[in-house]
């Protein structure tokens, strides 16, 4: 009886990568004259993490940067998306920089350049500088100038070597979670602020594209966002609505002020009104838009709810150890939905992956099978949508190595690598060994 395989080889020069953030791996959270962060000041204090877990140390990326790269070269990647701690090099956010932050990043992307690995720079990956929170944060509207001042400043140290820059990961979940629902620091709860935050954010990040490119003309500048497929729960008219405002809340008010101009409908209706001025500095034109999907979200109507009128409820399918559910055909949907009615732009999944339990464990290596049919999925939706005409050039896994997950802490693991954190030694997964594979193949094979 013959097998069917079925073969997805990606065009030549699809970019195969893998992403980390600054607090998630570094730690050295006050080595060598860094400032304090929000996540610092947020995980230290009581209540706010999992297992009261900090990122004080995470997986010592700062001290052990060259191992990870050489694990990175093993894998075969082309790209690495990093962030820049904002306090490592800037400790009061503005004013006089830390050579010696600079110094590690130097090191870093050197180290990156020479095993043939091409960095790809966020500038800002949530840590904001505890002294402009303690100044407003991104309340405050003078926030807009300190990061493009920021945004300067690291350009004119970096720019020479580095080619891609990132303006933000996932605006999102610094206005919604850090803001609305506090889960993330700040832990603020307040819609008023979150709004001023969303719009500050988008504001920022208009702002700092202009200014890269009037620092160097050759750089390749986008911006990351995470969308999420939201679907209603049923075919009821008030569950359909509550899906739309859902994504207008997490999806359309962090792409339709930059790709349109304008925020959705929702946005005026809670009273943000911006005057066009704004509107024009947001919409800049990208390089490439950055997209990071995990999952799907289901929603009903919920009239409790001023906002959306809308919850989002879980269904029991399949899902992550983050309770998340794996919908593999939501990374194509959202694909093509940038190209139908976004004007196809370049794009990139910056991020796709999974937590997994990770206890199978044969020869002291993790047999996460899992997460590769996980990997596996997405990465055949992502060909699927290529072939449809998106202009899909390259595809990131979060994350090389098991770090810190926000609120989750160390509690869940996402990595090709496992991170033992008491002995900080990696091993790497069995999906490493197959990511790798992928790689030297440009692509995935069935079964
Ligand atoms: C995010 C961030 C990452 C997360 C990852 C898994 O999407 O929240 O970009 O820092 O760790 O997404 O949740």
């Amino acid at each position: 009886m013959s097998e069917t395989v079925s073969r997805f080889i990606f065009p030549r020069e699809f970019v195969w990568g893998v992403a980390t953030s600054a607090y998630q791996i570094e730690g050295a959270w006050n080595a060598d004259g860094k400032g304090e962060s929000i996540w610092d000041r947020f995980s230290h204090t009581p209540g706010n993490i999992m297992n009261g877990d900090t990122g004080d140390i995470a997986c010592d990326h700062y001290h052990r940067y060259a191992e990870d790269v050489a694990l990175m070269k093993e894998l075969g990647v082309q790209a690495y998306r990093f962030s820049i701690s904002w306090p490592r090099v800037l400790p009061n956010g503005k004013g006089d920089a830390n050579r010696a932050g600079f110094k590690f990043y130097r090191c870093l992307v050197d180290e990156l350049l020479e095993s043939g690995i091409e960095p790809w720079v966020c500038l800002h990956h949530w840590d904001l500088p505890q002294t402009l929170q303690d100044a407003g944060g991104w309340v405050n509207p003078n926030i807009v100038n300190y990061f493009a001042d920021y945004a300067r400043l690291v350009a004119n140290e970096l720019g020479d070597r580095v080619k891609r820059w990132v303006i933000f990961n996932e605006p999102r979940c610094i206005a919604w979670l850090g803001h609305l629902t506090g889960i993330h620091a700040p832990g603020m709860k307040n819609l008023k602020s979150a709004l001023k935050v969303s719009h500050h954010l988008e504001l920022a990040q208009g702002k700092a594209i202009q200014t890269l490119r009037e620092v160097n003309q050759g750089l390749q500048i986008g911006t990351v966002v995470d969308l999420n497929v939201v679907h209603p729960i049923s075919d009821d008219e008030k569950d359909r609505e509550a899906a739309s405002k859902l994504d207008e809340l997490w999806n359309r008010w962090f792409i339709d002020p930059i790709f349109k101009g304008e925020y959705p409908p929702l946005a005026e209706k809670v009273g943000l009104k911006p005057d066009q001025d704004d509107m024009d500095l947001i919409k800049q034109p990208l390089d490439f838009l950055g997209v990071n999907y995990y999952t799907r979200l289901l929603a009903t109507n919920d009239p409790s709810n001023p906002l959306t009128r809308a919850k989002v409820v879980q269904k029991k399918t399949p899902t992550t150890e983050k309770g998340w559910e794996i919908y593999s055909n939501g990374l194509y949907e959202i694909l093509m939905r940038l190209r139908t009615d976004y004007g196809n732009p370049t794009l990139y999944v910056t991020e796709n992956g999974a937590a997994f339990e990770d206890n199978i464990i044969k020869d002291g290596k993790v047999q996460d099978d899992d997460r590769m049919a996980f990997l596996r999925d997405h990465i055949a939706q992502a060909y699927r949508a290529i072939k449809e005409g998106v202009r899909l050039n390259g595809y990131f896994v979060w994350t090389i190595i098991d770090n810190f997950e926000w609120a989750e802490g160390y509690s869940q693991r996402f990595g090709l690598v496992q991170t033992n954190y008491q002995s900080l030694k990696r091993t790497p997964k069995k999906s490493f060994y197959w990511y790798k594979q992928v790689i030297a193949n440009n692509g995935v094979s069935f079964p």
